[in-house]
């Protein structure tokens, strides 16, 4: 394995509470469209991990976002471009899809 240094990490539950008849495809449009954009294995770039739970269990898709740590639920495809683009790429959080964010994150998003 090859870890590059990357600047974002990003998780999509793709458990069996989490809409498993979407998640897993939002995990792969997620991987292709980093891949698209140049993000992914790349210095600076975006690690893209799947999860079977991330503890919440209802609103799937869930996805969280380190090291901000911002949580989004409900994730469509079009709600997905949108926080590739504001959110990894502009490094500003997509603020009406987010439902969670820790305050103890080591990372302030920049409102
Ligand atoms: S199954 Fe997705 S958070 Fe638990």
């Amino acid at each position: 394995m090859n870890l590059k240094n990357y600047k974002k990490h990003i998780f999509v539950c793709t458990g069996s509470k989490c809409a498993p008849e979407i998640s897993p495809d939002i995990y792969q449009k997620l991987k292709q469209k980093l891949e698209e954009k140049s993000l992914s294995k790349v210095e600076g770039g975006v690690m893209r991990s799947q999860s079977s739970c991330l503890g919440v269990c209802q609103g799937g898709p869930l996805l969280v976002v380190y090291p901000e740590a911002v949580w989004y639920d409900q994730v469509s495809e079009e709600d997905l471009d949108r926080i590739i683009d504001e959110h990894l790429v502009q490094d500003k959080p997509v603020k009406d899809l987010i439902f969670h964010k820790n305050q103890y994150s080591c990372k302030k998003p920049s409102d």
